[in-house]
């Protein structure tokens, strides 16, 4: 551990721990609140808000025992560096979407003046003993910059997302200057032994790049720690969570409103990454490939809109609408719609009590660095009689969980005939899966990934 050291955690996003969050913040923002309630320490980053001008003012606020400390962008600074190279260049290319990736030379230039002014503002409140954690692909150059303002502690980053193979990474026009910021760092994480692979392969293929023991990696004519920390969920919270009374209402709401029928549950944010549409054409072909399953089953998908203002996220939540009123139009009857298309948040609590009640979690991005959503529809299962997971062989998680009912989320048929194993599947069969796959999930939680990470950080 970091001993008695103070962590600091950098990242774009900071959810400050509110009841009733609006549940579209991702993975980051839930895993990196419930590490940072189990140390002492910051969290620094944007605080969603703009402002005229760049004033480098700080927002220090405590809430729930984690204290955040956050700073206000120009629009301009939205534009190029949020939306642009990290939501339009990075986030696609490195879910191998290089069909959308946009290379803009005003993105790069905004991604490289927000991360100097990151740096400029962080560097004030770090103490020479202090451990920092950055993460994610927003602030890939942070420890390069501050390396330049003359920070010498130790400084690690954790990747959220996949890394791409090096045939995509090498699309991107300044991928040598990219990948060389990060052996400014001490430590590098990720979620799963592929991404990893496609990270030392850039570096041996492209770095002239040596591999040492225990994950050195030499490149660049630089040297840095490169290794696996899968992140988890806080199991035993989640576990809590599912058994609260805000999740029992919600369950209750929810099994008046099954009738008897089985609920198949999507939990999402509004992503192409996700593989949405995909799910919603193995699910139209599951129905209209089992007449019997109409009116007897349904799936509920809830997908909160994400990054609104990127044309790549507005055609794919078009697509969505008409694909659902496509679906419900061709099936529903007066009393049954096959498909509940809801584009809202919903606290952890009702979550949780949602996704236990679901015979069937479908959980199939494309591509996903790790899924968190998986982990918490293992961890809210009753015991005695839990549901299916149909995990996508494409998210970082499927590397864990292998009991899952694991799926090719590009194909339709696939998607189809995991639907129909999942609710067949006789109850024996769920409880002997699922009592694997929450071990699984309870073991390696979040705080064994922070542990794991920041001891060896901490050296
Ligand atoms: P990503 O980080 O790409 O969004 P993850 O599955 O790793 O994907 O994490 C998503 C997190 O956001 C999970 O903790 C999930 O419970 C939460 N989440 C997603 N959609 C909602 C929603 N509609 N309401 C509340 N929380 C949500
Ligand atoms: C993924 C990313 C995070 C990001 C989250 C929500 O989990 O890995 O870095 O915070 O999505 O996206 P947003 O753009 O709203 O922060």
């Amino acid at each position: 551990m970091t001993g008695r050291r103070r962590l600091v955690v950098v990242s774009n996003r900071v959810a400050a721990p509110r009841a009733g969050s609006p549940g579209n913040q991702g993975g980051l923002a839930v895993a990196l609140e419930s590490a940072l309630k189990q140390t002492r320490g910051i969290w620094f980053g944007w605080s969603g808000e703009t402002v005229d001008e760049f004033n480098g003012h700080i927002r220090l606020e405590r809430n729930q025992g984690i204290t955040t400390a956050t700073i206000d962008l120009t629009p301009e600074d939205v534009a190029s560096y949020y939306e642009g190279y990290s939501n339009r260049t990075l986030w696609p290319l490195f879910h191998y979407r290089i069909d959308l990736a946009e290379y803009d030379r005003q993105f790069e230039a905004g991604y490289a003046s927000v991360n100097r002014r990151f740096a400029e503002t962080l560097a004030q409140l770090l103490d020479p003993d202090d451990i920092v954690w950055v993460h994610d692909y927003h602030l890939i150059p942070l420890a390069r910059e501050l390396r330049a303002l003359g920070v010498c502690n130790r400084i690690g980053f954790f990747l959220h997302t996949p890394w791409p193979p090096v045939r995509l990474l090498t699309t991107l026009p300044d991928h040598r200057q990219l990948v060389e910021a990060l052996f400014s760092y001490d430590l590098l994480g990720f979620q799963a032994s592929e991404w990893l692979d496609s990270f030392t392969d850039y570096v041996t293929r492209e770095a002239d790049g040596r591999l040492g023991p225990d994950g050195e990696v030499a490149g660049f004519g630089l040297k840095t720690e490169a290794a696996l920390f899968p992140i988890g969920i806080d199991a035993a919270a989640f576990r809590r969570a599912a058994q609260s009374p805000e999740a029992r209402a919600m369950a209750k709401r929810m099994r008046t409103s099954i009738a008897g029928r089985h609920m198949l549950v999507g939990v999402d944010r509004l992503d192409y990454s996700k593989g949405l549409e995909e799910r919603f054409l193995g699910y139209e072909r599951f129905l209209s490939e089992d007449p019997e399953s109409l009116n007897r089953v349904f799936l509920l998908q809830i997908a909160p809109p994400s990054r609104e203002g990127i044309g790549s996220y507005q055609e794919i939540r078009d697509k969505l609408d008409q694909l659902s009123g496509r679906i419900n139009g061709a099936h529903a009857e007066v009393d049954w719609v096959p498909l509940r298309y809801v584009n809202r948040g919903y606290s952890r609590r009702e979550l949780a009590g949602i996704f236990r009640t679901a015979r069937v979690g479908l959980v199939t991005p494309l591509r996903d660095g790790m899924n968190l959503v998986a982990k918490e529809y293992v961890a809210a299962q009753d015991a005695a009689d839990p549901g299916v997971l149909v995990l996508s062989r494409f998210a970082g998680a499927a590397e864990d969980l292998a009991e899952a009912l694991l799926v090719n989320p590009f194909s339709q048929e696939d998607i189809a005939d995991s639907i129909r194993q999942a609710l067949a599947m006789e109850r024996p069969e769920r409880i002997r899966r699922w009592e694997a796959l929450m071990a699984r999930v309870e073991t390696n939680d979040v705080a064994h990934w922070q542990k794991a990470f920041l001891s060896r950080l901490a050296g």
